[in-house]
């Protein structure tokens, strides 16, 4: 009797034993279940950048939410962007621009990893309104260049655009031909892309605030209206020179731009009466958000003042419908791209 007593609390020790240990067998798994899917989870945070966390979300939705019922598990379809906004989102406003410290081309491509070939970039979060071609007429400025490149890239990303910077280089030291220059830019970028909206911009002018947006309006627009070398107003009401921007169809109603404007001045002015015989007007960004800053600097070698384009502007009604695109002739001689520009060399011929 007492034998079977004996075993009976033998084997009732054997069972709880047994229990208690498939108890704690049970918890050590559930616990290094849980710690190992939290630190999973935290290695997924741990190595997100904004780029891979909006890829990873966007993901999600078109898996999860987008995909039509009949398409299979394995596609995964493209989550349909938006038309950008007009009051882009990442916008500032007012900022500080100043020439004191040169920059460097290394320091502006670290600060632009988005920038395709030729210093192309289209917005990934939507779909840019415009396509927009930068025009900048341009020699002997590499200075001047840095710094448009180095404001200009970010404020153009933060607006949203899809765009291509051209810079539009007169070889040899014939008299500068601005406006000349500006009519090749927009042959020659259209070769390239299908952009709608141009441009044209000098070198040594940055806006000082980013909701200056540089792209195209109903009427063509004049974006350098509040220069800090005019005392940050208007020079002249007609006053069209520094940054404009044109349609393609806004462009090719006025046939372009004068090619025969040698030297400094003039040429601005033609452009505005084009504007205005063919029934057009500018329009402009108010006064403060109009502002912006010169690089100051001595006046080019090649550059003088052209003696003629008082009489030139005062005749641009007889000689706009001859002299525009429709008679430009150029010859290109190099066509470079980097990581933050497209450089094309050009032969604009004599006066
Ligand atoms: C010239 C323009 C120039 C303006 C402001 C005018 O006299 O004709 O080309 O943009 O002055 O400097």
């Amino acid at each position: 009797m007492r034998d079977a007593a004996g075993n009976f609390s033998v084997l009732d020790r054997t069972c709880s034993l047994v229990v208690l240990l498939c108890f704690l067998h049970i918890s050590v798994t559930l616990i290094y279940y849980i710690r190992n899917s939290d630190s999973r989870q935290t290695f997924v945070q741990n190595h997100q950048t904004p780029q891979s966390h909006r890829k990873l979300t966007e993901q999600r939705v078109t898996t999860e939410e987008t995909r039509p019922p009949s398409v299979s598990n394995d596609t995964v379809t493209e989550r349909k962007l938006e038309t950008c906004p007009d009051n882009p989102p990442k916008l500032v406003g007012p900022l500080r621009v100043e020439f004191s410290d040169p920059v460097t081309l290394d320091l502006v491509r670290e600060q632009n990893p988005a920038l395709q070939p030729g210093g192309r970039f289209k917005p990934e979060e939507c779909i840019a309104q415009q396509k927009v071609a930068m025009i900048i007429p341009f020699r002997n400025r590499d200075e001047h260049l840095k710094f448009w490149l180095y404001y200009m890239h970010p404020i153009l990303q933060r607006q949203q655009l899809d765009y291509g910077v051209y810079v539009i280089v007169q070889d040899g030291d014939e008299l500068f031909n601005r406006a000349k220059l500006l009519n090749i830019g927009y042959v020659e970028t259209l070769k390239e892309y299908d952009y709608q909206c141009f441009v044209f911009s000098d070198v040594d002018l940055i806006p000082m605030d980013d909701r200056n947006i540089y792209k195209c309006f109903s009427q063509p627009r004049h974006l350098s209206v509040s220069m800090d070398k005019f005392g940050f107003r208007l020079p002249y009401t007609q006053f069209f020179g520094g940054v404009s921007s044109l349609s393609k169809e806004q462009y090719l109603k006025i046939n372009g731009f004068p090619n025969n404007y040698w030297g400094w001045g003039g040429e601005d002015d033609d452009i505005f009466n084009r504007i205005s015989f063919k029934g057009m007007s500018v329009s402009r960004p108010d006064g403060v958000i109009g502002r912006c800053r010169m690089i100051r600097h001595n006046r080019d070698d090649k550059n003088d003042p052209n003696p003629q384009r008082f009489d030139q502007i005062a005749h641009t009604r007889q000689t706009m419908g001859q002299d525009g695109i429709s008679s430009l002739s150029y010859k290109v001689l190099k066509v470079e791209k980097n990581q933050l520009f497209t450089k094309i060399t050009v032969d604009v011929g004599k006066p």
